[in-house]
């Protein structure tokens, strides 16, 4: 039983393998949090007692209790209006407009399985794997009721929420209701948020938390290049070895918002959840609203097992399809090999090359349909362009086929150029305010997704490519960030609503297109990894995860996309030098290693390529397709820094520890240094491992604490790989 509540005391105890969550309604029927960490066994409340907190107000029915107060107790689900000066979870406006709510307990369920969400993607679980708990709370003055669900996944180490915020007999405006309240009732914590930019996407950023309020978030319709929709709290001494930290990761694929306030009694709260700037829902009567998941872990052994927590619930109960578990192809895109500059010929002669080299997909990307000859034009119009491939998709694809290749598509379907039939037969399907000029980017406009019309469009436009030709993989691309938002659809008091419809309509596009084709690989793309988040990996496994492809900078945006990503999800490919986002050269071995953390492929012309750089592409494709198990289902641990550090090092762990693949580049080299010594981790410290290359054996132990000597390097951003295998014990 991971779900255990005591109705004599009000305890609620949620157990997971290695975590306890507390939480206990209290004599006034308030549902307080008390507790999220490793097993305590003993009712934490204890540790909630305050006193006369001067300014932080008493709630009417405490009588003359001055030391009880909502400003100061950890609450499950903080509500707007009720003497909570801290962030809300959950804002309403009723019929009067006034804005309170003062959400009591008022039962609870449990049951077997894992509750799903309508619409939403969601941890997905079988009825032995994970237990569901539903809190239901209700507003003392009026019939406004959330429902707090709990998945409780215990092998995991797990925990899922989301909120069900239902209305009455009266309809009333939902101004703000949060996935995910987590109060905590000390301050010391560092947090870690992942920043970043179009190229340069999740990079880790951690800081004391600060008195007042920190955030992180995207107003841009997409969870967005710039800040990732996941954050890990830990102890100042936590280390990816040791120490307590708690993530929290949102299912979803839009604006969000992620809060930490670190109060006046220096308590911590953290709201996650819809980013209420661009939201607002009306709840008629007897109506409900569901908010997306958030997935939770904890874990006391550090950095490394929270990752290993979320890389497995990710990989084993989001990502689905046939190719959830299947192996990847090693894919060529023929992006960066050709742009907008092909025919039929060129690419029938990327595929022949690559096909010798081991390669087992051609990718057609951008440009094979409407007139789309640069960035300004055709999208919308999902119709080869016959000029430049005659014979179309259909006669493309048997010719890769031919060559014992699969083959896969390029597709933006969201987007409108201005220049294209669709918005020429459909000027009012885009997302612009009538009488004002549309904000553009990379010169295009954006498709109202909410409306059930401009799905069917897609969802027939798509189908038919998919029937026309024999197509193994989509790529589905994103390439603008939203503004302008209006609905020709909607009443002008439900304009705000778009932004979350334009989600669900992705949402139930895409259901029905990978339901449709459950044999296509679809990967998720956003300008690379603008979109890259737990939502999108619900309907495609793996996301190209930037359009950086130089292998220094990919060490770095790899690395904080691990913290929270499988590297399953992750999609990676070795391009040419000099490097077409930086100008820098990198080894075709260093590039290699580097996009093998992840789905591996090419994207450069293997015309250009030396008879010897074809040689060794084609042994690395042996070597991925040897280790493609070991890296996509092992361990991963992240072996060095590389946003402080001279080096970035990560490896891979079978699950029996008997197989371990050591990976990463140092990079500057200096002369004269001293041989480094790189530290392994999660080994079996009393086996003996030996280097399948050199057949140097060490202990386990000596290659945790001591570490293993890594070869001089030789020239700038040095790759490095070493295989070991455990050879008995020690
Ligand atoms: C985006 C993608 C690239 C490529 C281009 C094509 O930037 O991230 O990989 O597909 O679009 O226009």
């Amino acid at each position: 039983m991971a779900i255990h509540i005591d109705k004599t005391t009000g305890l609620i105890r949620l157990t997971t393998k290695n975590t306890e969550y507390q939480m206990k309604i209290d004599d006034h029927g308030v549902l307080q949090h008390i507790w999220y960490g490793g097993f305590v066994n003993t009712d934490m409340s204890y540790l909630t007692k305050y006193g006369d907190v001067g300014f932080s107000g008493n709630p009417y029915d405490v009588g003359d209790d001055r030391s009880y107060s909502l400003d100061t107790l950890p609450l499950e689900y903080a509500c707007a209006g009720t003497g909570d000066y801290r962030i809300p979870a959950v804002c309403v406006t009723h019929a009067d407009g006034s804005r309170v709510l003062d959400l009591r307990y008022e039962d609870c369920r449990v049951y077997a399985g894992k509750y799903s969400i309508p619409g939403l993607p969601a941890v997905y679980a079988e009825e032995d794997e994970a237990q569901t708990l539903e809190i239901t709370l209700k507003d003392i003055a009026s019939e406004v009721r959330a429902v707090l669900r709990y998945g409780v996944m215990e092998t995991e180490d797990v925990i899922t929420r989301n909120v069900k915020i239902c209305s009455g007999s009266g309809a009333v405006m939902l101004n703000r209701a949060a996935s995910l309240c987590l109060d905590l009732p000390d301050g010391d914590w560092d947090w870690i948020h992942f920043h970043g930019r179009h190229m340069c996407e999740r990079m880790p950023e951690r800081r004391r938390l600060l008195h007042g309020i920190q955030e992180s978030s995207s107003m841009r319709g997409t969870t967005s290049h710039q800040q990732n929709c996941s954050v890990i709290l830990c102890s100042p001494d936590c280390t990816e070895e040791r120490g307590r930290c708690i993530g929290a990761c949102l299912v979803y694929s839009g604006s969000f918002q992620t809060q930490l306030e670190y109060d006046q009694l220096e308590q911590t709260r953290l709201i996650m959840g819809l980013h209420p700037e661009l939201f607002a829902w009306r709840l008629e009567t007897h109506s409900e609203f569901e908010t997306p998941e958030v997935i939770l872990s904890c874990s006391e052994k550090g950095l490394a097992q929270l990752s290993h927590n979320f890389h497995r619930v990710i990989r084993e109960h989001i990502c689905r399809g046939n190719y959830q578990y299947a192996e990847r192809p090693v894919l060529i895109n023929s992006w960066e090999a050709v742009y907008f500059d092909f025919d039929t010929d060129k690419i029938v002669k990327i595929a022949r090359d690559a096909a010798e080299l081991g390669v087992d997909m051609l990718v057609l990307d951008d440009g094979w349909f409407g007139e789309r000859d640069d960035d300004c034009s055709g999208l919308g119009d999902w119709f080869v362009n016959e000029k430049k491939l005659p014979g179309g998709l259909g006669g493309l694809a048997e010719s890769i086929k031919a060559l014992g290749m699969k083959f896969g598509l390029w597709l933006e379907p969201e987007m409108v150029s201005e220049n294209s039939d669709l918005y020429r037969a459909h000027p009012d399907w885009a997302i612009r305010i009538p009488g004002r000029r549309p904000t553009r980017g990379r010169c295009q406009l954006l498709l109202d997704l909410s409306r059930r019309e401009v799905q069917d469009y897609l969802f027939d436009a798509i189908s038919k490519i998919l029937s026309s030709a024999d197509i193994s993989y989509i790529k589905w691309d994103m390439n603008r960030s939203i503004c302008d938002w209006y609905s020709e659809e909607l009443e002008p008091a439900g304009q705000r609503e778009l932004p979350h419809r334009y989600v669900l309509g992705l949402y139930s596009l895409l259901e029905r297109l990978t339901r449709e084709f459950p044999d296509v690989l679809w990967e998720g793309c956003s300008g690379g990894g603008g979109r890259f988040d737990a939502g999108m990996l619900y309907y495609c496994p793996q996301i190209w995860c930037s359009d950086d492809t130089d292998a220094y900078e990919r060490s770095k945006i790899q690395y904080g996309t691990s913290f929270f990503y499988p590297i399953s999800a992750v999609g990676s490919h070795v391009s040419t030098v000099p490097n077409h986002q930086t100008g820098r050269v990198t080894s075709l071995k260093t590039r290699g290693i580097t996009a093998m953390a992840g789905s591996f492929g090419y994207e450069l012309n293997p015309d250009a390529l030396t008879a010897w750089e074809k040689e060794e592409i084609r042994e690395q494709i042996r070597r991925f397709k040897n280790d493609r198990q070991l890296i996509h289902n092992g361990n991963y641990y992240r072996l060095t820094d590389p946003m402080t550090q001279n080096a970035s090092f990560w490896s891979f762990v079978s699950e029996d520890l008997s197989e371990v693949l050591v990976q990463g580049m140092i990079f500057r080299t200096e002369p004269n240094r001293k041989q480094a010594a790189l530290r392994l981790a999660g080994l079996d410290e009393n086996a003996v491992y030996v280097n399948k290359e050199t057949g140097e054996t060490w202990s386990g132990s000596a290659l945790m604490r001591g570490g293993i000597l890594l070869p001089r390097p030789w020239g700038d951003y040095f790759g490095v790989e070493i295989h070991l295998e455990k050879e008995g014990n020690a």
